[in-house]
């Protein structure tokens, strides 16, 4: 990259513990460069208990806004000062804008992630046709679950390992959500329109067997995790010719919101971030 820091640079960023690994910077860097900004995006790593007064010393807007990654999602939600909707019902914040008079926005981008990574990699997917079901219970199966339940789906199953975290997101997000078992996810597969991985860790272990089969034909199968980009769920879906979504569409589409809210204009079209990220994951198509 050759671009100049200037005296006027713009500056926004993303906080995680590690932050290392992040495509956030790839991404934006990318943007800011094909749109010839003069800003800069950069990693910012603080300490797993300095992320607040880290954040609270932002106030004002010298950064302009971070991007808020594992560990400092609750962190973050918790000293913004209001929340979008979104944000809101999704229980998670992964931006945050730092306005000229102090205070504080959180924002949630990555349910517009998700669907956009829908509506790019399974055309005609339509949210509200049908039951879908969500795997896992943390953070991201809750911003999952709000942003199908905003889009109008008529039935969210949450399965989970532990059963009440399932039910807790159901308490939060209403009647439409329904809580499953592991045990029980044969059945709450029955009927959907789509199904989406948003545990942790769990389903790179190939020993989560779950049975995929029992999904109609025309459901698409989603995996929030990119590394690998085709992980066992989305091959296991392959080969029963089931529609995929991975994981790094979702991460580039949520990007596109933030990046507005740093810089005021939509990201450049012409710059292939996804096959950017790509590279600096190991090259797989
Ligand atoms: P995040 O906030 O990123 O969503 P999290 O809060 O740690 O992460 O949630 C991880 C989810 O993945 C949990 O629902 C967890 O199940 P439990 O609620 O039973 O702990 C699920 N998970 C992680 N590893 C798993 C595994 N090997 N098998 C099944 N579920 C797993």
């Amino acid at each position: 990259m050759s671009r100049k820091i200037t005296g006027a640079t713009l500056v926004a960023g993303v906080a995680g513990a590690p932050v290392r690994h992040s495509l956030s910077p790839i991404i934006h860097n990318a943007w800011i460069e094909a749109a010839g900004l003069d800003a800069v995006y950069v990693p910012f790593a603080p300490s797993s208990d300095g992320f607040r007064r880290f954040a609270d010393g932002l106030r004002g807007g010298v950064v302009r806004g971070l991007n808020v990654t594992v560990p400092f999602k609750e962190d973050a939600l918790a000293i913004a000062d209001e929340l979008s909707e979104r944000a809101a019902l999704a229980g998670a914040v992964n931006l945050l804008v730092f306005a000229a008079d102090g205070r504080i926005h959180g924002d949630n981008t990555d349910g517009l992630g998700l669907l956009g990574a829908f509506a790019a990699q399974a055309p005609g997917f339509d949210p509200a046709a049908g039951p879908v079901a969500i795997i896992g219970a943390g953070g991201a199966a809750r911003g999952a679950a709000a942003a199908f339940v905003t889009a109008g789906a008529p039935e969210v199953r949450i399965v989970n390992r532990t059963l009440a975290k399932a039910e807790g997101i159901g308490e939060a997000l209403g009647a439409k959500v329904r809580a499953f078992s592991l045990d029980a996810a044969a059945r709450a597969f029955d009927g959907v329109t789509a199904v989406i991985n948003a545990t942790s860790a769990g389903l790179l272990d190939a020993s989560l067997d779950l049975p995929l089969e029992a999904t109609p034909s025309p459901a698409v199968v989603m995996d929030m995790t990119y590394k690998p980009l085709e992980t066992p769920l989305l091959a296991r879906a392959r080969e029963l010719e089931r529609r995929t979504v991975d994981g790094l569409e979702m991460l580039v589409r949520q990007a596109v919101p933030s990046f507005e809210a740093f810089f005021g204009r939509t990201p450049p079209a012409a710059v292939d971030v996804r096959a950017l990220c790509l590279a600096a994951i190991g090259g797989q198509a």
